[in-house]
């Protein structure tokens, strides 16, 4: 074996700039809508929970944004992210595809959501914000917040989605050694919360749920304001750095990806280890790329492309997306950052422009998947990141049965050192497939009855 397994930038040529898609998409997504008006919102209507600095990123259609130096000055701790060559899976499948992964899970945190945590907290404390109340699914987002907050001396709350505050007892003691603290959600310290239970006392919890509390306490205090761990543009640009990072070296490698893979959740580490193919692609360098999410939560591949809530309460704004309807709870499965409703305007246009596709894998496949990933390049993965690993492994052994060469790059977003119960499970046997039926969408198709639609609205699932 070759030394060069892995593909290091020295801290100089770590990039200054953020790249916003936005600048290149040939149709840009869909703006968010007031639900009472049905008018696209202004910078008034967002700056109760957002400090202007993000808003005006939120809708920048400028290519290059500057890095602040303090925000670098924090990146550094951990980046540049190593680019691995995973020789020894390829040796395992005997594939003739070269297997590249981007490692997010270097961070203090374990994961690639520091890289937009840190920056939050930074533009927050610039515009004299005390506090971000926020939420998480299966911890990764609410423990980078905790040390991002941290870093900038500012108070975190964070509701905590309660299958995952049961099932992830250490993500939980990461944001309290942080500093923060954590509520399992739902819970009886906010309206929305209190709804919920009372509706469904055994209620396990939801990202949309938990955002409603989080949203809740933001814009009923002065000196609190919200923090989004994805689906939104300003995240999305400031996860460029994962790709831009990964292009300067796949260059240094002398290689240039064929398919290029994220796990999708929210769409953030996607779009962050993605968006710059993406513009290669517009600009005519073809990749394939593509997102790939849970079979039980299935947002891109079975959604329906509408305007919905991005909470349970309905108290944000509209977005475009491909959604599964604001009130959808996903069955509770390990990885618990991809059970979200919806995805990133941003993903979803380019979904429907055809410029990026979309996978679904079951939970046991990836836990498979992520085994043999474990056995053979030794870091553990979380159970997110397994979906992008399950997709890069369909890749090479479809190289390997068309006898052809082929460049992978995938995002391993984070590792999973403290998922071990999830893969307990897996080993025990104990583990459910779920998946989605037509039901699943007309349920979905209720939740958006009503609401404005946007240009390409079919009322379909994207595929059924
Ligand atoms: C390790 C990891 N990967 C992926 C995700 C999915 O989020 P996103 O789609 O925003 O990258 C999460 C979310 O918590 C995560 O923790």
């Amino acid at each position: 074996m070759s030394d060069r397994t892995r593909h290091f930038l020295h801290s100089s040529e770590m990039p200054t700039k953020w790249y916003n898609i936005a600048a290149d998409m040939p149709n840009m997504a869909q703006p968010p809508l007031h639900p009472g008006t049905g008018e696209p919102v202004g910078p008034d209507a967002l700056a109760p929970l957002f400090p202007m600095a993000l808003i005006e990123q939120e809708v920048s259609s400028e290519q290059w944004i500057d890095i602040p130096a303090e925000v670098l000055d924090i990146y550094s701790m951990w980046r540049p992210t190593p680019l691995h060559r995973a020789k020894r899976l390829e040796a395992v499948l005997n594939t003739p595809a070269k297997i590249y992964y981007k490692y997010e899970g270097v961070s203090p945190a374990g994961s690639h959501k520091p890289n937009t945590a840190v920056p939050q907290a930074y533009f927050n404390k610039q515009a004299g914000i005390n506090k971000i109340a926020t939420e998480t699914g299966a911890g990764q987002w609410g423990s980078a917040m905790a040390f991002a907050a941290n870093i900038f001396g500012l108070e975190a709350l964070v509701y905590m989605v309660k299958v995952s505050f049961t099932q992830k007892p250490y993500r939980k003691s990461m944001i309290e050694t942080w500093g923060a603290n954590v509520i399992a959600s739902p819970s009886t310290t906010t309206e929305a919360g209190k709804k919920i239970l009372e509706a469904d006392p055994d209620s396990t919890g939801s990202l949309g749920i938990a955002i409603s509390e989080a949203v809740e306490i933001a814009a009923t205090s002065k000196d609190t304001n919200y923090a989004l761990g994805s689906v939104l543009n300003h995240v999305l640009l400031h996860q460029s750095i994962i790709g831009l990072e990964a292009e300067k070296q796949m260059e240094n490698a002398g290689d240039y990806p064929d398919v290029v893979i994220g796990c999708c959740g929210g769409g953030s580490n996607f779009a962050g280890i993605s968006n710059v193919f993406v513009r290669n692609k517009i600009n005519g360098k073809n990749s394939k790329i593509v997102a790939v999410e849970p079979a039980s939560c299935p947002t891109l591949t079975k959604g329906i492309y509408a305007y919905d809530f991005g909470d349970t309460a309905q108290t944000t704004p509209l977005l475009a997306s491909h959604t599964l309807g604001h009130d959808f709870v996903p069955p509770g499965i390990h990885a618990g950052g991809l059970r979200y409703h919806a995805v990133a305007s941003q993903t979803s246009q380019l979904l429907n422009d055809g410029i990026i596709d979309a996978m679904a894998y079951k939970q046991i496949e990836c836990f498979e998947a992520a085994v043999t990933f474990a056995r053979s390049e030794g870091i553990i993965p979380a159970p997110e990141s397994s979906h992008a690993i399950c997709h890069a492994i369909r890749e090479a052994l479809e190289a390997k049965e068309e006898g052809k060469e082929k460049t992978i790059l995938f995002n391993l977003s984070g590792h999973g050192h403290f998922d071990m119960g999830a893969y307990d499970s897996y080993f025990a046997g104990n583990l459910v497939d779920d998946s989605m039926d037509k039901e699943g969408i007309n349920r979905a198709l209720s939740a958006i009855e009503g609401l404005p639609k946007p240009p390409g609205y079919t009322g379909k699932a994207a595929s059924l």
